[in-house]
């Protein structure tokens, strides 16, 4: 069958792409793959190279199934969260996983034995995306979510074919934890499920995907609240499960769906227009925020029948982008530069080795290379270095806006972050990123529920 991705979720995407830095990157998806140029498309829809060829690059719209990096299989020890020292900036990560369990994007801060995931006004909050994969399960989160109209938490897993089970929070049903799935990122409207809890901002729950092959829970404190078979999702007119079946990155995020420009359904299913006043209680030096003590992966092992040649990645060895796509080999690519692909993995290492800095201060015609971020060229050249993940912690700001002092590091492009509204004048100020991981489908999701009524 001929995969589709549903259009709703790509004008979500580029409705959200608002960052002047993405006029030119080239779009990518159904019958539309990235040139050979920038091959690599992103989870966002766009076309690139270095961290467009990593996690999140989706190797069926890509230039040719080489074009995006193996996937470092699941590592039990790599997940561990509960603290900064195994999280690097995505404008600084080559592709070697063991020099990183998670790339962020935005500002993730470290806060009294976790991490507090933050969202100040101007900015798309903050993303964090597991370097190693899991093809199938137990992965548990505990968490507190934001509070507040139109602010967003999730946890959830996604594959870069875009299959994906999500836990997710609005922060004014904070009695209430949603989840859904999705199958290779195509719209299906009756998957949602909503789960009562006691308040989410308030407690700590632990929240629990429990991902085999053939079944799939959502757990929260230990208990189940809710069970997919995998049987149970075949279509006869496509001739597939469409269930989640591929290896897939974990992500925790915070996101403002209440953004003015966001679409109506969006901003109501989110409960609302988020309020920036310095004396909302939602927030706290600024911005919201959403915290996290641990994540826990136990790895299954891999399906009985898995084309396994080896033990150090996961790579797609045909279209279908299905289980069966699936090698698991001892290839892995860890880029020279952020102009890497995985077709050419070396390009640029001579010139940025090591700083992990954008190729190119000029350029227009450079290919985007972090995605969400910037493209080639447009990098701020006082913002790599030391730069740590304190700022925003310590700051004061009272509008929103200022949190953080360049704490993503370099690579960050100036202007246009998603509300468009803030000075951006500060070093981070607009956080460039475009939109969080989770969100396209999130939006998708309420743009349906709000269509159902
Ligand atoms: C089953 O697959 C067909 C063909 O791809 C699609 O049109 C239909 O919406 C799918 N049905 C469901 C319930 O997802
Ligand atoms: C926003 O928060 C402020 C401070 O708590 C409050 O006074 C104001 O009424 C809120 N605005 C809305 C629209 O809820
Ligand atoms: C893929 O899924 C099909 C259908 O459920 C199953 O028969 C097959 O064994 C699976 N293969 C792998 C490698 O998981
Ligand atoms: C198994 O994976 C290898 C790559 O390691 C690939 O060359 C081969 O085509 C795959 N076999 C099948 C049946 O998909
Ligand atoms: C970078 O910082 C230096 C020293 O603070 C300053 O002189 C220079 O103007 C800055 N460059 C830019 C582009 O902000
Ligand atoms: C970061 O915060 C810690 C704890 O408050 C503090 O000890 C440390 O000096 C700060 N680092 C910087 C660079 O501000
Ligand atoms: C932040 O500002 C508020 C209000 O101005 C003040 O009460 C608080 O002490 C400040 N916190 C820090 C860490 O400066
Ligand atoms: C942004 O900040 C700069 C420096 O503080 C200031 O000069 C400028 O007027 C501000 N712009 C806006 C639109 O507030």
């Amino acid at each position: 069958m001929v995969r589709s991705l549903a259009p709703a979720a790509l004008l979500a995407a580029a409705s959200l792409l608002t960052s002047p830095a993405f006029a030119s990157a080239p779009t990518c998806g159904p019958n539309n793959p990235c040139p050979a140029d920038s091959p690599c498309c992103s989870q966002y829809g766009q076309c690139g190279v270095g961290a467009y060829c990593l996690g999140g690059c989706d190797p069926i719209f890509s230039h040719s199934l080489d074009s995006c990096v193996p996937e470092p299989v699941c590592d039990a020890s790599k997940f561990k969260i509960d603290n900064l020292n195994g999280v690097t900036d995505i404008a600084k990560y080559l592709g070697d996983a063991s020099t990183a369990n998670w790339v962020s994007s935005g500002s993730p801060l470290e806060y009294n034995g976790g991490v507090l995931l933050t969202l100040s006004q101007g900015s798309v909050g903050t993303l964090l995306a597991s370097t190693h994969y899991v093809w199938y399960g137990k992965i548990s989160a505990k968490l507190r979510t934001s509070q507040g109209a139109g602010v967003v938490t999730a946890f959830i897993l996604m594959s870069d074919v875009k299959d994906e089970i999500d836990f997710e929070f609005i922060g004014t049903t904070l009695n209430q934890a949603q989840s859904n799935y999705y199958w290779q990122g195509i719209l299906d409207y009756n998957n949602g499920g909503k789960h009562d809890t006691s308040n989410t901002f308030d407690n700590e729950h632990e929240y629990t995907i429990d991902w085999q092959p053939d079944q799939l829970t959502w757990s929260i404190d230990g208990n189940v609240v809710r069970t997919l078979k995998k049987s149970d999702t075949w279509n006869a007119t496509s001739g597939a499960f469409a269930y989640p079946q591929t290896p897939s990155r974990v992500q925790l995020s915070l996101w403002p769906a209440g953004l003015a420009s966001n679409g109506k359904g969006t901003i109501e299913w989110a409960g609302g227009l988020i309020n920036w006043s310095a004396g909302s209680p939602a927030m706290q030096n600024g911005y919201y925020y959403a915290s996290v003590s641990s994540v826990d992966v136990e790895c299954y092992d891999p399906p009985s029948g898995a084309n396994k040649t080896g033990s150090k990645s996961y790579s797609y060895e045909s279209m279908a982008g299905t289980n069966a796509s699936i090698a698991i080999t001892d290839n892995s690519v860890i880029l020279g530069s952020l102009q890497g692909t995985g077709e050419d993995p070396d390009k640029g290492k001579a010139k940025a080795s090591g700083t992990g800095s954008s190729p190119s201060t000029s350029a227009t015609s450079q290919p985007e290379s972090v995605p969400g971020v910037s493209g080639g060229g447009n990098s701020d050249p006082n913002a790599s270095g030391s730069s740590d993940q304190n700022g925003s912690a310590t700051g004061n700001s009272s509008n929103g806006g200022s949190g953080g002092s360049g704490s993503s590091g370099s690579g960050f492009t100036q202007g246009g972050g998603a509300s468009g509204s803030g000075n951006n004048s500060g070093a981070a100020v607009a956080r460039p990123e475009g939109i969080v991981g989770g969100s396209v489908f999130a939006l998708v999701a309420c743009v349906v529920a709000m269509l159902a009524l």
